[in-house]
Parts: C-alpha cells; sequence; structure tokens
C-alpha cells in the first residue's frame, strides 16, 4: 500500500499534512468531523484563519468531510508554502526529491527563507517547508537537528522522508481545485465566512501561554480581546476555537459553552486538560 492509503487508513487521524507543527491540530481530525456532520456541513466550506500546518482542514477534505477548505495564515512563510503547494505541486515534489539534506544545503535554504522575495512562493515555500523538516520540533529559527555539527543522535535527514512527503503533496494535488490560499489577517477572514451558512470557522489562534517562542507571530492581550470581540459578535454563526486553558480564556468567552480537553489523551495515562474549546450559540456541538 502507499503512504497516501496508510494516511487514509488511520481513519482517526488522517497525516496528510508535510508541515510539522508544534500543538498541531491534526488530532481533532475525529471531533471537527463529527460537528462538520452534526450540522450538516457535509457539502459546505471548512475554515481556518490561523491554519498553520493545516492538519485537520487536510484530514477533513482528503476525506471527503467537506467540500471546501480555506486555508489562512498571516505569516508570509507559512503562506508561501500553502500557495507553493497548491499552485505548483509537481516543483514541490521535484525538489523534495533532489535536494541535498545537508547542513550546507540548510544554510542555503536559511538565507531563502530570511531574504527570498515574498512572491516567489516556491523559493520561500520550499525553504519554509525544508526548515521545518529539518530543524529541531519543526521551529522555523531553530538549529538544525542534530546541530551544526551533527553530532547528535539524530541528523538532519531524520523527519525528511522523501517518498512520504512527495505522496503527501501527489495527495493535496488531487484536491487543490477545492483549497483556497490566503495571507489575511484571521479576523478579516473570520469576518469574510461566518456570514456564510454553509461554512464552519476552526480558529485555533497564537495561544496566551504557548505561543511566544513557537510562531513569529505572537498575541498580545490587546489582540486576544479583539478577537473575542470578532467572535463573540457572531455568536449567531458557526465556529469553533481552542486556546490554552487559561483564566483569561473564560473570561474572554464568558457567555459561550466551552469544553476544557487534552489534545495528548490517552487512555491509559491520566493527562491534564489543559485546552479549552470555544462554541458558537448556532452550532450543534457533537
Ligand atoms: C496555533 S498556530 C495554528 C496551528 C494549526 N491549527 C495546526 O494544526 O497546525 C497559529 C498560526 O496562526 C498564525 N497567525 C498568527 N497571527 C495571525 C493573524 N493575525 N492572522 C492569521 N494568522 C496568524 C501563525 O503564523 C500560526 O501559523
Amino acid at each position: 500500500m502507499n503512504n497516501s492509503g496508510a494516511a487514509l487508513r488511520h481513519h482517526k487521524k488522517p497525516i496528510i499534512s508535510p508541515l510539522r507543527y508544534p500543538g498541531g491540530k491534526a488530532s481533532l481530525y475525529p471531533r471537527l468531523r463529527a460537528i462538520v456532520r452534526a450540522n450538516n456541513l457535509t457539502s459546505g466550506t471548512y475554515v481556518e484563519p490561523y491554519a498553520g500546518g493545516a492538519g485537520a482542514a487536510l484530514g477533513l477534505l482528503v476525506t471527503g468531510q467537506v467540500r471546501r477548505v480555506v486555508i489562512n495564515d498571516l505569516d508570509p512563510a507559512i503562506y508561501a508554502f500553502w500557495k507553493a503547494v497548491v499552485d505548483d505541486p509537481m516543483a514541490m515534489a521535484d525538489r523534495i526529491k533532489k535536494v541535498n539534506l545537508t547542513v550546507s544545503e540548510w544554510s542555503k535554504q536559511k538565507e531563502a527563507y530570511l531574504s527570498a522575495p515574498r512572491e516567489d512562493y516556491l523559493t520561500l515555500g520550499f525553504a519554509t517547508f525544508f526548515l521545518n523538516r529539518t530543524n529541531r520540533s519543526g521551529v522555523l529559527n531553530a538549529g538544525p537537528i542534530g546541530g551544526v555539527d551533527q553530532t547528535g543522535k539524530y541528523k538532519i535527514d531524520a523527519r525528511f522522508n522523501r517518498e512520504t512527503l512527495i505522496e503527501r503533496m501527489r495527495l493535496i494535488s488531487l484536491h487543490s481545485k477545492r483549497i483556497t490560499v490566503l495571507n489575511s489577517d484571521g479576523m478579516s477572514v473570520i469576518k469574510r465566512y461566518s456570514k456564510r451558512d454553509d461554512t464552519l470557522v476552526y480558529a485555533d489562534p497564537p495561544y496566551f501561554e504557548k505561543a511566544g517562542s513557537l510562531y513569529l507571530n505572537s498575541f498580545d492581550d490587546t489582540r486576544h480581546a479583539s478577537l473575542a470581540r470578532c467572535l463573540n459578535e457572531v455568536s449567531d454563526s458557526l465556529w469553533v476555537l481552542t486556546y490554552d486553558n487559561v483564566p483569561r480564556v473564560t473570561e474572554l468567552y464568558e457567555a459561550r459553552r466551552r469544553e476544557v480537553f487534552s489534545l495528548n489523551y490517552s487512555a491509559h495515562r491520566v493527562t491534564k486538560a489543559d485546552e479549552i474549546m470555544v462554541f458558537s450559540d448556532s452550532l450543534t456541538v457533537a
């Protein structure tokens, strides 16, 4: 069986995103799928205004749970990556096949990441992807796995399985006509899409406590509060929000239904409910 088959066989969590994302939400796929079905949105659109690795979006699209997905990220590098994947997946696949997995290539890609023009999607998008797959924890401003001297236990190629990554590109390319990629502020995307009744918005903004070191764009309290105003204003539309479970979230979304959960839930291990999900009033929660 090829890799896309293997990815899809795992009905509970299809792994399709080519990006590694700290705190990625691919594991929310079963929950979001249930919500899509309960709200009769299988012919509709699913929108991630803070997409990052877009793991849940791609899972829902490729398994036919929704008709269209919108992937938005304000970070120009993440946007360039998605734009390149959707517009020119074969060029990305070709680069994945041929790129050297060495520290000197890593330095070149780092340079491209820092200096490629925003509109050169292929160069900037591939550099972003390369660093995401070869850096420690996928963090774009970290160093390479194994260190610059490559003396660590794992080496720079530890997370770069060419075949698997090319398969993921191919799988996405089969569905690319149904993917819209945007580079706007998340709130403008929420305002634009929340008016539609066949659309589910899933917002996963930078968190209160974990975000700073992980993402280029972290939020301050004013931004968290404006996002809350924006979402609370459209509580009659269909949206889900996730955050780290801090008291401020309960304050900002006091009037909304909320549920704490753990991303690392395991049947054999008691884990702390360290995340929180907030629901719009009109949503049927499943
Ligand atoms: C918590 S991550 C999302 C993780 C994602 N759900 C996943 O599964 O991979 C937040 C993302 O929001 C993006 N971001 C930060 N500020 C933004 C803004 N104002 N508008 C849109 N995206 C933003 C960051 O670049 C980052 O990729």
